[in-house]
């Protein structure tokens, strides 16, 4: 990837002023556009293989010995899914489950041996084969996991864009040949590049393939307070401004960024439902914190009063370490029957085996660029989560990351984790763990690995 300074589009100078807008709300404790701990990235150019070296210094060795189980895994989630240990028994979703798993284990065989070698191996992106689940009570299914591109067009602090157009539409090309079709992106991301690069890349599609879901709040315009929240006036203009970027006459859900205490819910949700009724969107989502969720609650009866559409997606942080919205968040996205898709599933980086408590900062890595990320993540009792996440790793022969995405997957009322990727090799890696499955007993164990309660943010 070239490295390159970017200035901010002049139509969309979004970044400098969301910079200003989150560290704002850092001081007021409100928590920040993406993530806890996002904003300082690493030089994409550095040594991919390092993030995937094992214990014996061999890259991408844990790969290798995983892929086997993942093979196996695929076959025993497709039998169960085809339903031999269910209800659904269609002899011919059973062959065709039977076929494929097998299929995808003798690939494995073939390039890696019996599983005594630990020879690099990469999983066919086209054997993953993602499955669809409901997207809440919208009638829509999602890929089981979406796709994030927050890092497309993002500037990192050494002024490098941290994922440029070319690797941005390799890596939807790899979630593609995958089968996922759930695309999460926000008109800040890039300063608007990611929605411009999504656009290119749909238009060579068939956009009903896909869903697309974007988010709107984080103000656009250094010196003009109305291009931020979610008053009448920002919120249609920039949803024009997506729909443009993106090339396309609607988005299949919108979420807002954030809440905004300055608009009344009266009037964010007749807005919304607006867009709605103008078919420019056609699902609201609310990708908000957990001290938030009851103005959600409160929103969706307010909506649901007047005949409006209500949220019926939210986004919440949530993985192994960030665990503040379990309890009441989940509880009122269950009792609402409300799609949950969360975000930065991995810890943005943490939960992947990449981090040590003894070792030097991995070069290439946000931890190494952001004090505030190590002072989030890098802590005496997430390592020792970390340890646990290991443990049932190393029983499944899978990969740390893999294992924390099945964890995820497997939390009640949660929809589709938003899987991120700065590399091909990492959203292969990612990808394959929807065919991990993990047992209650090794659930139980990662769920009790971070005693709660947890804060809010
Ligand atoms: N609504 C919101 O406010 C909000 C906030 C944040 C994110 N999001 C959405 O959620 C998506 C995912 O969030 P996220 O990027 O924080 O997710 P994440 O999965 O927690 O972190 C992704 C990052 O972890 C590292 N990584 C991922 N897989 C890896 C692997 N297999 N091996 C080693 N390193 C790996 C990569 O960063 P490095 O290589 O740089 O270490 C990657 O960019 C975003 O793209 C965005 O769509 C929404």
């Amino acid at each position: 990837m070239s490295p390159r300074v970017v200035a901010d589009p002049p139509e969309h100078p979004v970044r400098e002023v969301a910079e200003q807008e989150r560290e704002r709300q850092c001081r007021d404790g409100l928590g920040e556009p993406d993530g806890g701990a996002e904003e300082a990235t690493q030089d994409p150019d550095g040594d991919e293989t390092a993030e995937h070296r094992d214990d014996d210094g061999d890259p991408r060795g844990r790969r290798t010995k995983t892929f086997h189980t993942v093979a196996f895994a695929a076959t025993l989630k497709r039998l169960r899914f085809a339903g031999v240990d269910g209800e659904r028994t269609p002899a011919p979703a059973f062959r065709l489950a039977l076929c494929r798993g097998t299929a995808l284990h003798s690939v494995a065989v073939a390039f890696c041996g019996d599983g005594d070698n630990d020879r690099p191996m990469t999983p066919t992106l086209d054997e993953i084969d993602l499955e669809t689940v409901p997207l809440g009570r919208t009638g829509l299914r999602t890929s089981e996991l979406q796709f994030g591109t927050w890092r497309f067009g993002r500037v990192t602090e050494a002024g490098n864009v941290e994922i440029d157009e070319a690797r941005a539409h390799e890596l939807l090309d790899a979630y593609e040949a995958a089968g996922g079709r759930y695309i999460d992106t926000a008109d800040v991301y890039g300063g608007g590049d990611c929605e411009r690069w999504i656009g290119d890349w749909l238009a060579e599609r068939d956009r009903e393939r896909y869903t697309i879901a974007s988010k709107v709040y984080w103000q656009i315009r250094d010196g003009d307070p109305n291009s931020r929240g979610t008053n009448r006036k920002n919120v249609r203009h920039r949803v024009d401004a997506l729909l443009d970027r993106l090339d396309t006459d609607y988005v299949d859900v919108l979420y807002i960024h954030r809440w905004d205490d300055e608009t009344p819910a009266r009037e964010l949700m007749k807005t919304l439902n607006g867009l709605v009724e103008s078919g420019k969107v056609h699902y609201l989502g609310a990708s908000t914190l957990r001290p938030n969720a009851w103005k959600v609650a409160r929103a969706n009866e307010i909506a649901r009063s007047e005949g409006w559409e209500p949220f019926t997606v939210l986004q919440p942080r949530y993985n192994l370490v960030d665990r503040e919205v379990e309890g009441d968040y989940l509880e009122f996205a269950r009792q609402q029957d409300l799609a949950v898709c969360p975000w930065s599933p991995l810890g943005q980086g943490f939960l992947t085996g990449k981090y040590d408590r003894e070792e030097d900062l991995p070069e290439e890595s946000k931890a190494a660029e952001s004090s505030r990320f190590q002072e989030a993540y890098l802590t005496a009792e997430n390592f020792d989560l970390h340890d646990e996440l290991d443990a049932v790793a190393d029983e499944v022969d899978a990969s740390p990351a893999q294992v924390a995405l099945a964890w995820l997957a497997h939390r009640e009322g949660v929809t589709a984790p938003i899987v991120g990727a700065r590399t091909v090799e990492q959203l292969e890696e990612n990808l394959a763990a929807a065919a991990i499955d993990l047992s209650n007993e090794q659930v139980d164990r990662l769920t009790a690995a971070k005693p709660g309660p947890y804060d809010g943010l």
